[in-house]
């Protein structure tokens, strides 16, 4: 486990649970509406409950967050320093744009997966650069809502109880 974290105590079972903070970028919120075809047509309520489940499957805990600011986004990046385990995040448009939140990531320096729902190596040639994965240990894409599981069961396998 990478240093400084931040695991809550399970009174009952006398064992430590994995913290982390899941970060929804800009328009996630509007699964569902936003192209089908290409982001799937469950919603961002679906999301929230799909990664809900898959953190219990994994005895993880997790926190949800999402937003359409940049700066709310760094904002809750900087608010994660001491509080969590590790970071899940899908960026969203500011997976292409944003230094500020690479900058962010690197500051707190908490394990991070990246997460998008598409294959954004197969799309337009400005979705192809991710500022993320030059902080992001692993990346999940073009798994759908599957891909935030697969992100949640690579930091339980790297970083759970050790
Ligand atoms: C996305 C891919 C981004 O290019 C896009 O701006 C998004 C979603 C994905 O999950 O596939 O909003 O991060």
């Amino acid at each position: 486990m990478a240093s400084g974290v931040m695991r809550s105590l399970d009174f009952y079972n006398n064992i430590l649970i994995m913290k982390v903070f899941v970060i929804n970028g800009p328009n996630l919120n509007m699964l569902g509406l936003r192209k089908p075809a290409l982001y799937g047509t469950g919603n961002f309520a679906a999301l929230q409950d799909f990664i809900r489940s898959a953190a219990a499957e994994f005895g993880i805990e997790v926190e949800l967050f999402q937003s359409n600011h940049e700066g709310a986004i760094v904002d809750a990046i900087q608010g994660a320093y001491g509080c969590f385990d590790a970071i899940l995040i899908n960026p969203a448009a500011y997976t292409h744009t944003s230094v500020a939140i690479l900058d962010a990531l690197k500051a707190v320096a908490l394990p991070c997966v990246e997460v998008h729902l598409t294959d954004i190596s197969t799309r337009e040639k400005f979705r192809q650069f991710s500022f993320v994965s030059l902080y992001a240990e692993h990346t999940v894409c073009g798994q759908g809502f599957e891909g935030y599981r697969q992100g949640l069961l690579y930091l339980k396998e790297k970083y759970a109880a050790q």
